[in-house]
């Protein structure tokens, strides 16, 4: 008989697994089960959480195959750093398939991979297991996208045409815990870790809405990296200091910057472009995730920081330094725009809900690792265009073993030019 409820279990209870924990309160027929983090304070705290919310009772277990063999776990969401994604993965399978646990499925953050190899292998593995799979790209499920598709696409394109080019961009002061910096853990720079979003939630708004991702097809991908803000001595000071030593920019940096192009046909081979900017070195207020998409007769833009709420805090205030009034906040004082439920907004609810939805009723997700391998393949490839400076086609020949000079600690832009 089929399930009513679905029991999850967290691996990796940080910044991002909180986050997860925090939009449960809108997800039905779902609880969280089980955490495992190798932090165990941290896994503690995340049980606190849980319970708070009274989202869950969690058990938490000593590690991933504890986890995986609990009957009372019935999927589980990775929500571990890149670079550990396919040690997680393989201990997973190697559970299920050793008859030490059985599960529905697994969700996985993003990237995929840090790199089409990573991405590939981690496909290769949930089907080799025939569990369902979902990539967690939060931002196709933000209510605001998927209004705003909804609507350029009804009022707009039905009446005057398809849109043809899509923008996004993602902007914030940089990543919260070392390893993000690190080339060789995270994947890359910048560009690995932000425009994953970028390139999924443009493509997203340009495809038909019932039309498979296959109806528009990348052809080229220029791309732009740079390190703009952090590679200047006082800001690689900052990253080494709160690194131990370990980041060093001034000879193994990653991007901060980095812009992409990528031209794609549609099913009667008319051009669409996709346009992604991302950055490292935006001081605003917080996080700032931009879209625009332009038709023909139509144009529809969102911008996270054009909040209904904004609060007033003058020089005389002296607060703490926190996240509590928009994610990657830099001030706290002045005008500061507030997203009132940042786990709505950013789309964690409704992405949580489809996913349980999807494996309480045996279907594959809408959003799965077969995306977000397609959307390594498109970061890969922009890594190229911009190590080569020049366009790619796309899929280009050597992308399954390319892997970005800023991962091998071999790009640093000071030195080549
Ligand atoms: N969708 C988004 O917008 C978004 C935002 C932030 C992070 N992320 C992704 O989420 C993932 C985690 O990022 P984060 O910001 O939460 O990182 P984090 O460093 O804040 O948290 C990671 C947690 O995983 C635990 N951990 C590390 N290795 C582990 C292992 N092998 N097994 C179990 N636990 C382990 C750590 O102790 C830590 O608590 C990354 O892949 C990142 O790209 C996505």
């Amino acid at each position: 008989m089929a399930k009513k409820r679905l029991g999850i279990g967290i691996i990796g209870a940080g910044f991002i697994g909180k986050f997860h924990i925090r939009s449960w309160i809108s997800v039905r027929d779902g609880d969280i089960n089980g955490i495992f983090d190798r932090n165990e304070e941290t896994a503690n705290e995340a049980a606190s959480l849980v319970k708070s919310l009274n989202v869950g009772d969690p058990k938490i277990y000593k590690s991933v195959t504890d986890l995986v063999a609990d009957p009372n776990i019935d999927a589980v969401w990775i929500l571990t750093p890149n670079f550990t994604r396919l040690e997680v993965m393989e201990e997973i399978v190697n559970a299920v398939e050793s008859g030490k646990g059985e599960l529905i499925g697994v969700a996985c953050e993003k990237p995929l991979g840090r790199n089409v190899y990573e991405a590939k292998k981690m496909l290769e593995l949930v089907q080799r297991a025939k569990l369902l799979d979902g990539y967690l790209e939060d931002q196709i499920f933000s209510p605001t996208t998927i209004r705003g598709k909804e609507l350029l696409w009804a009022r707009g394109a039905n009446n005057a045409g398809r849109p043809y080019l899509a923008r996004a961009a993602e902007e914030h002061s940089g990543p919260h815990m070392p390893w993000f910096w690190e080339g060789s853990l995270q994947g890359g720079g910048v560009l690995n870790d932000m425009m994953c979003h970028s390139v999924e939630v443009a493509r997203h708004l340009l495809t038909q809405p019932g039309k498979p991702r296959e109806s528009i097809t990348p052809v080229k991908v220029t791309a732009h990296t740079e390190c703009l803000k952090w590679q200047n001595p006082k800001y690689s000071q900052i990253l080494s200091n709160n690194s131990n030593g370990k980041v060093d920019y001034n000879n193994r940096p990653s991007e901060d910057y980095a812009r992409s192009v990528i031209e794609y046909r549609d099913e009667n081979n008319q051009k669409l472009i996709v346009e992604t900017t991302t950055s490292w070195c935006y001081v605003g207020a917080g996080l700032r995730l931009s879209m625009e998409v332009l038709g023909p007769e139509y144009s529809l833009a969102i911008n996270s920081l054009d909040t209904d709420m904004k609060i007033f805090l003058s020089r005389d205030i002296h607060g703490n330094q926190g996240e509590d009034l928009v994610e990657k906040q830099n001030a706290e004082v002045g005008l500061m725009p507030i997203v009132s439920n940042e786990e709505n907004a950013y789309g964690y609810d409704v992405e949580n809900r489809h996913m349980v939805q999807s494996f309480l009723n045996g279907k594959r997700p809408a959003e799965n690792f077969s995306d977000g391998v397609n959307v390594t393949e498109l970061l890969m490839t922009a890594y190229k265009s911009a190590e080569e400076e020049t366009t790619i086609a796309f899929p280009p020949p050597d992308l399954e073993t390319f892997i970005p000079k800023v991962a091998k600690g071999e790009w640093n832009p000071k030195l080549n030019k």
